[in-house]
């Protein structure tokens, strides 16, 4: 048997007639930037998410970039997020000439832990940026009361979680401005790179679509300085098809998920937990193991991918060394970090396949 990780090749030839009409019809319009495929995702991501405003953008890392630019945070102001992340979380605050300030993660659901964010607060502390590690929302309530008692903003990165759920609420209304990934291999994936700005606040989503436009007012006057941050019509072409899917591809990613938990309950790994007041989106199915590479070895050879997602927590790296971390302030991310694990995960693994991987592990 052999394995696919994220089975995109699946996933296209399923909705392929459908998604290449709509591709090929962008290209007969021509209308290349920002065309009508544009407005109907932004009013169907509206509709799926609940947000007041969905804005398309670039990809994960711009709208995170956008997001920040709107809350207008500076150099030499503070940003409270988690050292076990893709560096875009961090990455992105450092690049407009702000401190990442990093808080260490809850150990059951790898997403920051809100009971540590206080102590790290200072005059200079301007915004929180929970990430949905894996598809899971973090603790928002807790967040937000933190927030909400230093007049913080919290800008959520849902890279990993499009369609997740928190109390009954999807995931991108729960910062005061949320954002995500359209990555192919994300849960809803475009063909290239994209993402989306969600916000409830008028003012900010009227920034934001500015922003993604150079700063632009009107067409060559610029209130802003901005970027091009917009998102392709091909692309909004292809998520407007699978959009339409994707409430039964994420019901298909939960049942992979249960059937791994039940498969994997009598053996010795620590298993993912979603909390009773969420629900996932299962960008990862990711376990805890020892031995972690001469596991991954032995699953190689029998055609099972896995990958670590992420071997090195943020504040050990080497972009971040002038941030003076010492190894071992935050043990929670760095032994995650050293066994965590991800098998593979789609919508499309079967039962089969499921036990197959399982009987390796
Ligand atoms: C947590 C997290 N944040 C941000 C990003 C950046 O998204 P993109 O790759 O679309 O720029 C990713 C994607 O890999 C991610 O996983």
């Amino acid at each position: 048997m052999k394995i696919d990780f994220a089975n995109l090749q699946y996933q296209h030839a399923l909705y392929q007639d459908e998604i290449e009409q709509a591709v090929i019809k962008v290209m007969r319009n021509c209308n290349f930037i920002m065309g009508e495929e544009i407005t109907q995702l932004e009013d169907s991501l509206k509709t799926y998410t609940g947000a007041k405003h969905a804005i398309s953008c670039s990809s994960g890392t711009d709208a995170l970039l956008l997001a920040m630019m709107a809350l207008d945070i500076k150099p030499g102001d503070e940003i409270i997020t988690t050292p076990f992340t893709f560096i875009a979380t961090a990455e992105t605050i450092a690049f407009l000439g702000a401190k990442p300030v990093f808080v260490d993660i809850d150990e059951l659901t790898y997403n920051i832990d809100p009971s540590k964010i206080e102590a790290v607060i200072t005059e200079r502390t301007k915004a929180i940026i929970p990430v949905s590690l894996y598809g899971q929302p973090a603790d928002m309530d807790a967040i937000q009361a933190v927030a909400k008692k230093y007049s913080l903003k919290v800008i959520l990165d849902g890279a990993q979680s499009f369609g997740s759920t928190y109390k009954g609420k999807t995931d991108s209304t729960l910062g005061d401005i949320s954002c995500t990934s359209f990555f192919p291999a994300k849960p809803l994936g475009c063909y290239g790179d994209g993402g989306a700005i969600f916000t409830d606040d008028d003012a900010f989503a009227e920034k934001m679509k500015s922003l993604r436009l150079h700063g632009q007012s009107k067409r060559y006057h610029h209130q802003y300085i901005g970027l091009g941050g917009r998102f392709d019509t091909i692309q909004a072409a292809v998520l407007n098809v699978k959009l339409k899917y994707y409430k039964k591809d994420l019901a298909l990613r939960q049942t992979v998920a249960t059937r791994y938990t039940k498969a994997l309950s009598n053996k010795n790994y620590i298993l993912p937990m979603v909390k009773s007041d969420c629900t996932s989106s299962w960008a990862q199915y990711s376990i805890r193991v020892q031995n972690r590479e001469a596991l991954q070895m032995r699953l190689k050879e029998a055609n099972i991918p896995t990958a670590v997602h992420y071997p090195m927590p943020l504040h050990l790296q080497e972009c971040f060394n002038y941030l003076r971390y010492e190894k071992g302030a935050f043990p929670i991310s760095e032994k995650v970090s050293q066994e965590i694990m991800s098998l593979p995960m789609n919508p499309f693994l079967n039962e089969d396949e499921i036990m197959y991987i399982v009987s390796h592990l």
